[in-house]
């Protein structure tokens, strides 16, 4: 993969690029995370991609669970993050574990926040499949959900290790 470091001083963060789908549980494996992981999607985007992460990851020695939100921005809440937090704890994860977002803005957005927050923050793996979520919202290090009152107003920013897969081709794979 390839290794690209956001610059900021003390709160500097890499990012690495590059893995396909299939290769990013052989991928992960390099680092020290333990071998449990939690994958947040949601229903459209499992049908689409999550076969083949599950095969790479479970390859790799990864014991893999998944959560499918409801499609929406309109999940983008509280509710589905205690949802969530349920299955963090059904899983069986640990500090060491990563939770892995596979989907757009709206999934990256939400798993972020819930890897944030769970046990005081979990090793957190962006996998964008979106235009919008590969250019813009895994990268930053915002994560966060909608109140009643307004959009992204109960968030994180937090500059821990980020790790964005490039499913770019992948994504062209399964479109054309
Ligand atoms: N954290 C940040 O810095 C940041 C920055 C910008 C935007 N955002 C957030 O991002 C969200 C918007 O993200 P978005 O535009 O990706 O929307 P989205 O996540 O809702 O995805 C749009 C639609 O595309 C579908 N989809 C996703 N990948 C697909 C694929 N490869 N093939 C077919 N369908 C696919 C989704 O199921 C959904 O129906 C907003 O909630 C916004 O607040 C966050």
């Amino acid at each position: 993969m390839k290794k690209i470091t956001v610059n900021l001083k003390e709160r500097s963060y890499p990012i690495y690029t590059g893995a396909r789908l299939a290769g990013l549980g052989s991928e992960l494996a390099k680092f020290k995370f333990s071998r449990r992981v939690l994958v947040v999607t949601n229903t459209t985007v499992k049908k689409l991609y999550f076969p083949v992460l599950r095969a790479g990851l479970e390859k790799a020695g990864f014991s893999v669970s998944v959560s499918a939100i409801a499609d929406g921005e309109r999940y983008k809440t509280l509710q589905t993050v205690n949802a969530l937090y349920n299955e963090c704890l059904r899983a069986g994860l640990d500090r060491r574990s990563p939770v892995i977002a596979l989907g757009g803005g709206v999934v990256g957005d939400i798993a972020g926040f819930v890897a944030a927050t769970y046990m005081r923050g979990l090793p957190f793996v962006q996998v964008p499949t979106t235009l919008l979520a590969m250019v813009d919202s895994s990268v930053g290090g915002k994560t966060g959900v909608d109140l009643p009152g307004g959009k992204n107003r109960s968030f994180d920013i937090r500059r821990y290790h980020l790790y964005q897969n490039d499913p770019m081709q992948d994504v062209c794979d399964a479109s054309y």
